[in-house]
């Protein structure tokens, strides 16, 4: 995705929230995993836990296949609540106490970063055995945040010689080239100085399984402190790495490659709601928003982040300076003052973008009493088969539909009219938000309300018994998908009608569509006064497709 438009899907998030929140994409996630795996193929992904540490996050990366690195026994566990095994996740702060070491032994890590002696000796202590991989010191040259000096060894052969004599596994190396990392020369020169070193330790008998490339990827969305985009190299970086890799593999045999990559996976995929807390204007104008570094941008130290005042477009503009809402001076974008619009008011809804990195976990308790922004995670909705999984979502979808009706039916009855071919699911990310439910059926004869399937009939006509759309998502045209949806799948399972019964008068609405009444079927009490069975031939591709609906939520069954 470029950073300059959000999907439709964030957007929509974005203008139905009616207060400030941190919303995640996980479909833009997903997609930024995937577009990683194209450029290094053959890298493990360790997300590192820290960019992001919320659940539907780690829940997302973990299912497409990522592992974790973790900071502490505190993040371990997370990973584990959410789908990752022990196996996929390493300790990665070279910084633990013993007691950390051991919790996370305790959970199973058997992966552990570290950087001198001292650590190595307790890790022998309190995990014996384990796989160790030592930090080697970058500079941080070229990076927005450095992370030099706290961690990374310029001893890596002594620390893992040292590793190896305790009776550790002398795993790998890994590097840190510094946050945002704006130059693919930091890389070379990283992964030269790693080639030397395995060369090293091979001659010392001690052959690594995996080199970690660690952090450092770029977000794209960002802009520097004098409103320039920063615009990372990231072809030129990718290139660099794949050519390290190359070289590290003619120096270490069958080295694994690992990458640990937190704000290149979720930067630019999470959004900020908040609003205009006031414009004022004393020596200079000065606009204070709701969030600021204490609440989800922290980072505003080197960082600015696009704006967009969704209410006010295309009027006047003025320059401020823009800050957060506590009292504290340090609460304000570095830099020179920005372009907004000049007609803002107090409450005015912004959009603040690419701010899904180190957002959760910077953010203060509650600083000045600005509490932690409330974090939402939407994904694109699509349209996929009902998994068994999805059975108690589909039934709190249906009593929520029916049950005021009096037509609510039982879990059972629901699940025995699933037909794998023509039932579907509205699969809108963390939660379901529609279903569609048809089977075949004779012509003229329908499920009988409130009792499950005995019979499983074959019939070239597909009775659509149950389409639903959850009152979050209607008057989104989902209604109208899903029955195109279903229509394009009954065709090509070559049946010839689809029948209904229209309850609660939806009659009319079903004859917009093509449906036809059959007032000479008589229909059983448990569909509701004036229900009626209606029909519709499928024929040719594209000849059954729907008209915009004038209201998508009509009830039938
Ligand atoms: C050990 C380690 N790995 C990975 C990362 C993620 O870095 P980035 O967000 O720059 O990709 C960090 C960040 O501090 C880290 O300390």
């Amino acid at each position: 995705m470029t950073p300059m438009s959000e999907p439709a899907h964030v957007r929509s998030a974005l203008t139905r929230a009616g207060h400030d929140q941190l919303v995640y994409d996980l479909t833009g996630i997903e997609g930024q995993y995937h577009a990683l795996l194209d450029e290094l193929p053959d890298v493990s992904v360790r997300f590192a836990v820290k960019a992001c540490p919320h659940p539907p996050v780690l829940a997302c990366l973990a299912r497409v296949g990522a592992g974790f690195d973790a900071a502490s026994p505190g993040e371990i566990e997370l990973t584990l609540r959410n789908g990752a095994l022990p196996a996929d996740v390493h300790y990665g702060n070279t910084v633990k106490s013993d007691a950390d070491i051991a919790a996370a032994h305790s959970l199973g890590i058997t992966t552990f970063a570290t950087d001198c002696v001292e650590d190595v000796r307790a890790i022998a202590r309190h995990a014996p055995g384990a796989h160790v991989f030592c930090r080697v010191a970058t500079t941080g040259a070229g990076a927005l945040w450095a992370l030099t000096d706290k961690c990374g060894s310029d001893d890596a052969v002594g620390v893992l010689t040292e590793a190896r004599r305790l009776g550790l596994v002398p795993a790998g190396l890994s590097i840190h080239v510094g946050s945002q990392q704006m130059t693919a020369s930091a890389w070379r020169q990283a992964l030269d100085s790693l080639v030397v070193l395995v060369t090293s330790l091979a001659s010392r008998g001690i052959h690594l399984g995996h080199v970690n490339l660690g952090g450092g990827l770029p977000a794209h969305g960002y802009f520097g402190r004098t409103g320039a985009p920063l615009v990372p190299p990231t072809g030129e970086i990718f290139a660099a790495i794949r050519e390290g890799m190359g070289r590290l593999r003619e120096a270490g045999g069958r080295l694994r490659f690992v990458v640990e990559p937190g704000r290149h996976l979720v930067a630019d995929h999470g959004t900020i709601r908040a609003h205009v807390a006031r414009l004022t204007s004393r020596e200079q104008r000065w606009l204070y928003l709701s969030c600021g570094k204490f609440n989800g941008l922290y980072e505003t130290d080197q960082l600015r982040y696009r704006l967009t005042f969704p209410d006010r477009a295309g009027g006047a503009v003025v320059p401020a300076v823009i800050a957060g809402p506590t009292c504290d001076s340090d609460d304000r974008f570095g830099g020179s003052p920005v372009v907004v619009p000049a007609d803002l008011v107090s409450g005015d809804p912004v959009w603040i973008h690419s701010a899904g990195a180190y957002a959760i976990g910077y953010t203060t308790v509650g600083f000045n009493g600005f509490g932690p922004l409330p974090v939402v995670a939407v994904r694109a909705e699509k349209i996929r088969p009902i998994d068994a999984g999805d059975w108690s979502t589909i039934a709190e979808l249906e009593a929520a539909e029916y049950a005021p009706r009096g037509l609510s039916e039982s879990r059972a009855a629901l699940e025995s009219r699933w037909a794998k071919e023509t039932s579907f699911v509205l699969d809108g990310g963390e939660r379901l938000g529609g279903y569609v439910l048809a089977l075949p059926y004779p012509p003229n004869r329908f499920p009988d309300p409130g009792r499950p399937e005995t019979t499983a009939y074959h019939s070239a006509n597909l009775h659509l018994h149950d389409i639903v759309v959850s009152a979050e998502l209607r008057g989104r045209g989902w209604g109208t998908r899903l029955l195109r949806h279903l229509t394009d799948a009954a065709r090509s399972f070559r049946y010839e009608r689809i029948s209904l019964i229209a309850v609660d008068g939806a009659a009319g609405f079903w004859s917009t569509r093509g449906f036809r009444a059959h007032p000479e079927v008589t229909l059983p009490a448990g569909y509701g006064p004036g229900a009626v069975y209606m029909s519709r031939p499928i024929t040719g591709e594209g000849e059954a497709r729907d008209p915009a609906p004038r209201n998508e939520q009509r009830s039938f069954r």
